[in-house]
């Protein structure tokens, strides 16, 4: 098992000796590295047991140090930059000669971000290169908002594991692309589109390329959970299985009478709370008890679409 501290010296020397470190940001856990050194980002890749046509985010400190890992930064990247950096923003820019193509898997564009957690600020301000860091999951299954969470699933493939608490937002970032001068949103997250809407005016959202390897986070059965998980009216569903337990995640009302274990994500509505409490939900729920896990889809507004957007995948 990884050690879990928050030693920022000991994960420096870590990740100037080329090694990986369990990092804190205030979307989920990352598994981080040096993205500017490929035999760093194929341990990330094996550690993961990751596809290599599935890139990377750099994580960086400052919009001055972004600048260098990209060719350009459009207009509108800028005023979303300004409006949510440090912050669950990702944008996808036309990559400089800096960054490895093992980073992007050969695509010409890379994702940047400059995350919120006041930990994962002063790792990366402190290091002379950006972090590629993924989720800190092995490939396909629910992100880490914990330390522990990372210690229990990649716990024997590091050392350490910086300890910032639990995830503030718990959704991974928002990625954002450009075609030409329209954004175009591939991944939702931890933004919600009415804010960027709002910067910006007019948006595409494609995230629904499930076979496409321009935006293979967008797989379709990401976010799963080991057992079957399925989407729908939780009371009709519930009576379709017979001698089967039942684990429930409910958006606010409480279900405890038709199942073995249950989880509400936000008792008052609230879709900030419901995000933040997704994935712990997910792990939770995903028990040896249990047989099924039955869950709901939330308002389709806010954070909401992204949660129906993970509950969708989890229930592939
Ligand atoms: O909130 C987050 O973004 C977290 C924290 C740790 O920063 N990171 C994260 O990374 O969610 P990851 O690797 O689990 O998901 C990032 C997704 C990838 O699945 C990939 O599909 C997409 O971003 N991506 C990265 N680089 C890309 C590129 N050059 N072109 C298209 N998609 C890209
Ligand atoms: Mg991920």
């Amino acid at each position: 098992m990884a050690q879990i501290g928050t030693d920022i010296d000991l994960a420096i020397s870590l990740l100037e000796s080329d090694e990986l470190v369990g990092i804190p940001t205030e979307t989920v856990y990352g598994l981080a590295g040096n993205a500017l050194d490929e035999s760093v980002i194929l341990k990330i890749y094996k550690a993961k047991n990751r596809p290599k046509f599935d890139p990377m985010i750099a994580h960086a400190s400052s919009v001055d140090s972004v600048a260098r890992l990209v060719k350009n930064i459009p207009d509108k990247a800028f005023t979303l930059a300004e409006a949510f950096w440090p912050g669950p923003l990702t944008l996808l820019l036309e990559k400089s000669d800096k960054i490895p193509d093992l980073l992007t898997s050969g695509l010409p564009r890379v994702a940047v971000r400059i995350p919120g957690h006041p930990t994962a600020l002063k790792l990366l301000e402190r290091l002379e290169f950006p972090l590629a860091a993924p989720s800190a999951n092995p490939f396909g299954y629910v992100s880490p908002v914990e330390a522990s969470h990372v210690n229990e699933q990649l716990g024997h493939k590091i050392e350490y594991i910086i300890d910032g608490g639990r995830c503030q937002i718990g959704l991974e970032s928002t990625i954002i692309g450009f075609d030409g001068d329209q954004p175009v949103v591939h991944r939702l997250g931890g933004i919600a589109i009415e804010s960027i809407r709002e910067l910006v005016g007019d948006l595409r959202i494609e995230t629904n390329n499930s076979s496409n390897p321009l935006a293979p986070g967008m797989l379709k059965s990401h976010y799963s959970p080991g057992r079957k998980l399925i989407l729908g009216d939780i009371e009709q569903k519930a009576a379709e299985q017979i001698n089967k337990k039942l684990a429930v995640i409910s958006f606010k009302q409480d279900y405890t009478h038709i199942s073995t274990k249950s989880f509400v994500l936000s008792p008052t509505g609230n879709l900030e709370e419901a995000a933040n409490n997704l994935f712990k939900a997910l792990r939770q729920m995903d028990d040896p008890e249990v047989d099924i896990i039955l869950s709901e889809k939330v308002p389709n507004e806010g954070l909401g679409l992204a949660i129906n957007d993970r509950l969708k995948r989890a229930a592939v």
